[in-house]
């Protein structure tokens, strides 16, 4: 369903050297071990699924980003995939990110054990580390370009992967997160690039709480961001913070609206075709090269 993309090519690969290495992995060169749909792997004794989206031209030798993209509570994978829960039906896959990233990322949608990152005994960092492992092995991932984006639930589960899976990330976006995981605690000093989205009819304090996590472990200087007033139908408002440590940006976005994973200037709830955060994530994941 996903038709033929334009090929694009970058030279992200190359520029992401760091320490004079390039973080290309093992999967680099191989024939294709791993194909575009649902993938199966065991972790801590279960059975865990996930759906990968390959660039439709593929190029074994080419490093490519990888955006993980986490459901919310009482969804699925396929609502990644699929943009299901958005109007219309299908104008959202990947969290609207496939139409942008068309050649240039390979795209995850993992699926949540009970339909909820509940995370017992850390099973659900293991089941990253594990997805993460077998992209690495099987296909040319570039390790310095990892991101996560998540919804409500899944944007909780993005912020404790901030934290205990940093240095796996480049980035991570976190659309109108919230839930019982924290997992931020332990790396107030460890910087990470954030892009946080949030609606200000969302309980919009925990939006804040969440940004200024961010804020503190990348240094930016305070900042009184503007957020448009509820029910004024107002255009969203960014927010890029100033004076953070290099390379380790915070971009806030407030919205006039509610719990919405795809909101729309001058409108009310999801609009695949209107919404205005698949080009801010795009931007910020490609601000890293
Ligand atoms: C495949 O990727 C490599 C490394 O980025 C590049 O040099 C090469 O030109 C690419 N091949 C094609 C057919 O695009």
């Amino acid at each position: 369903m996903w038709g033929p993309s334009v090929l694009t090519v970058t030279l992200l690969g190359l520029a992401s050297i760091s320490n004079g290495v390039l973080a290309a992995t093992a999967g680099c060169g191989k024939a294709g071990s791993l194909n575009t749909g649902v993938q199966k792997l065991t972790v801590n004794g279960k059975s865990r699924q996930y759906t990968l989206q390959l660039p439709v031209n593929y190029n074994s030798t080419h490093p490519y980003r990888v955006v993980f993209g986490w459901h919310g509570a009482n969804d699925n994978m396929d609502v990644t995939v699929r943009g299901t829960l958005v109007q219309p039906p299908g104008s959202f896959p990947y969290f609207g990110l496939q139409p942008l990233a068309k050649e240039s990322a390979i795209l995850v949608a993992p699926d949540a054990l009970n339909k909820a990152w509940y995370n017992r005994n850390d099973e659900d960092y293991a089941f990253f580390d594990a997805m993460l492992a077998q992209l690495s092995a099987g296909l040319c991932v570039n390790e310095k370009q990892v991101f996560s984006i998540g919804f409500s639930h899944g944007g909780a589960f993005t912020k404790a992967l901030s934290c205990k899976r940093a240095s796996s990330h480049r980035g991570v976006i976190i659309l109108d997160g919230g839930g019982p995981i924290d997992g931020s605690s332990g790396c107030v000093d460890d910087p990470m690039a954030a892009l946080i989205v949030h609606g200000v009819s969302d309980g919009i304090q925990g939006g804040r709480t969440t940004r200024d996590l961010y804020v503190k472990r990348n240094g930016c200087a305070a900042t009184n961001a503007r957020e448009p007033v509820a029910n004024s139908r107002t255009p969203h408002i960014l927010t890029e913070y100033q004076g953070c440590k290099e390379g380790f940006p915070v971009w806030y976005i407030a919205f006039d609206g509610q719990h919405w994973m795809a909101p729309w200037d001058g409108g009310s709830g999801n609009n695949g075709e209107k919404t205005f955060t698949p080009a801010a994530a795009w931007r910020f994941i490609t601000q890293f090269q």
